[in-house]
């Protein structure tokens, strides 16, 4: 069943994915992840700026990718930006799937994810912990 509220949404994916907000290199980033999704190669890297209250100052990302693999490292690096460690720590799932508006399938999963687990690892980097496995 298509719904027109289903299509504007895929709609500002696809704006994500062409348009990707804040995207490039951060040349003083306190901490950068870069993780890939080993089924198809596809790459995103993270750069946090981080200042001394552990607030993000400023968030960016880089990579190459299926739309929604890209769009969903848009919006999530848009969503955090003067955010607090602890906040993106408790980052899950959900928070992607949200901001997407759309259901994703099994297959797209590992796509829609993969900037949550890249920015995951780069917050758990930077404050010297260890992030246990999800899923
Ligand atoms: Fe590679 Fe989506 S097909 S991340």
């Amino acid at each position: 069943m298509s719904s027109g509220l289903g299509e504007a949404q895929f709609e500002i994916i696809l704006d994500h994915y062409r348009n990707p907000r804040n995207y490039g290199e951060l040349s003083d980033a306190s901490v950068k992840v870069k993780d890939s999704n080993p089924l198809c190669g596809d790459v995103v890297e993270v750069f946090l700026k981080i200042n001394s209250d552990g607030v993000v100052e400023k968030a960016t990302f880089r990579g190459h990718g299926c739309a929604i693999s890209q769009a969903s490292a848009s919006m999530l690096i848009e969503s955090i930006q003067g955010k607090k460690l602890d906040e993106l720590r408790n980052l899950d799932k959900q928070h992607i799937f949200e901001m997407l508006g759309i259901e994703v399938g099994p297959v797209r999963v590992k796509c829609a994810l993969l900037p949550l687990k890249a920015l995951k690892a780069a917050v758990y980097s930077y404050l010297g912990l260890k992030l246990e496995e999800e899923e």
